[in-house]
């Protein structure tokens, strides 16, 4: 693995590696004993989009691993706001950096940061995919369920970067996985290119009901991401119907996990009651995000 971009870059074998990885560097911290395999480095965090959890995160796990992270905000602070080329920043950035992690709107402007830069690149997020939270996800469902070969999961929402990353994460780990988005809200084209080449493990509806029946993970996010705004009251429309109620949770197998990336919008895609009845795991999903990125730092930079 050189750069984590997107996880269709990534055999299962890798994503595998950085599931075991994360979960040993959690033992670690937790022991209090984090290894500083990150002495010396410095890794910049570049963000055109708000952020919380992915932000702080790469903050203090790059602290716990004794290395130096830089916040830099590109929508107002970089040149790139100012319209300097993304491949000029690269290059820029690279011979500073020993690793850059970028959160933009487009896949291609990552993509060009690896291309560029010489130094390991890491998805804070695209409009295309979030693998980071993907791998988080994948590390939670297997920490409370015990494996992911065979578990029944659906995603119930916008056929966005979570649908993407999700199809492509859960189907290389032999998971199935059922999608439920309305029509004219579909994953990209090529992800369901690779998910329909999986074959019976994947099924795309219009029904969350389908999608949620029998179903011992359901995953869902937010109805209008960041730079869709403008879009919102349309979306709660188009999506109406689609909300994971106490009803929806009913049709799910018994003690069914929810995930969510977070930040939630009670009352549209999730409800308040479903949300924290299932808040220990959507909160250690939180919580793992710091685990999974210090394993891909330590992968790319430390030879893990
Ligand atoms: N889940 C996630 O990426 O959270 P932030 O947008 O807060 O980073």
């Amino acid at each position: 693995m050189k750069h984590l971009l997107k996880l269709g870059d990534l055999s299962p074998e890798e994503i595998l590696h950085v599931l075991d990885t994360a979960d040993q560097l959690k033992r670690l911290h937790q022991a209090g004993q984090d290894p500083k395999v990150l002495t010396g480095k410095s890794v910049a965090l570049i963000f055109n989009k708000n952020s919380t959890r992915t932000r702080t995160s790469f903050e203090v796990g790059i602290y716990q691993m004794g290395g130096q992270g830089t916040f830099l905000n590109a929508a107002t602070e970089l040149q790139i706001a100012r319209g300097e080329p993304i491949q000029d920043t690269a290059r820029v950035l690279g011979r500073y950096y020993d690793a850059l992690v970028y959160r933009t709107y487009r896949q291609s402007e990552v993509e060009a940061l690896a291309q560029y830069s010489g130094v390991p690149v890491i998805s804070g997020m695209t409009d295309y995919a979030h693998p980071l939270q993907v791998l988080t996800d994948l590390m939670t469902v297997r920490e409370k369920l015990g494996r992911l070969e065979g578990v029944r999961a659906a995603f119930i929402g916008d056929g966005y970067n979570m649908a993407n990353s999700l199809i492509v994460g859960c189907l290389k780990m032999g998971m199935s996985l059922t999608v439920a988005c309305p029509k004219g809200y579909r994953p990209a084209a090529d992800v369901l290119m690779f998910a329909r080449s999986c074959g019976a493990p994947f099924c795309l509806t219009d029904s969350p009901d389908e999608a949620a029946r029998g179903a011992q993970v359901l995953f869902t996010d937010v109805w209008t991401s960041m730079g869709m705004e403008r879009e919102a009251e349309r979306r709660r429309r188009d999506f109406a119907g689609y909300t994971l109620d106490a009803a929806r949770m009913a049709l799910t197998a018994p003690g069914c996990l929810v995930q969510h990336p977070l930040p939630a919008h009670r009352g549209e895609e999730i409800t308040e009651e479903v949300l924290e009845a299932h808040a220990a795991e959507i909160f250690d999903e939180a919580e793992n995000r710091l685990h999974v990125e210090k394993a891909v730092l330590a992968i790319l930079l430390a030879g893990y």
